[in-house]
């Protein structure tokens, strides 16, 4: 029974999340997302997501290969959220390779490939520029 536990804003639900979504699940028996809070990613990408943190948290917990949806509501924590959700594994996407390494001593640490050519910042700028 292996538990995974990944992070993200998860905006403007995407193609890209899907697969990441699919593929860390696919690691383990026990999918638990954070979903980032509005306030952090006003801090993180220095602008509020288009669905609020509610309605992302209902989306994601729609998917049926996530089994546990939570708000992370600050980036700080992730040592706490992965011991306090007993995590085996932890999944980034690769735009993270690196950087989560020092939570090796509590769980494994996996990153996976981003899907190439799509992201919600993109997806907000081709909608924008149909308008
Ligand atoms: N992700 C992915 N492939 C993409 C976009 C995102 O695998 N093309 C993954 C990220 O690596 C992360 C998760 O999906 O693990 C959530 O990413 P998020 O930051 O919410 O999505 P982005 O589309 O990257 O958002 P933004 O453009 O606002 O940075």
């Amino acid at each position: 029974m292996k538990r995974i536990i990944t992070f993200g804003t998860y905006d403007l639900l995407h193609i890209g999340h899907i697969r990441l979504l699919e593929r860390a699940a696919k690691l383990g028996n026990h999918l638990i997302v954070g979903v980032s809070s509005d306030e952090l990613n006003m801090s993180k990408k220095d602008r509020a997501p288009v669905y609020s943190t509610q309605d992302r948290v209902e989306i994601i917990k729609a998917l049926k290969c996530v089994n546990e949806v939570f708000v992370e509501e600050s980036l700080e924590k992730k040592g706490e959220y992965i011991q306090k959700f007993n995590a085996d594994i932890l999944v980034m996407g690769d735009d993270w390779e690196g950087k989560f390494d020092e939570f090796k001593s509590l769980c494994d640490v996996v990153y996976l490939k981003r899907t190439d050519g799509i992201s919600t910042t993109q997806l907000i700028g081709d909608i924008s520029e149909r308008l």
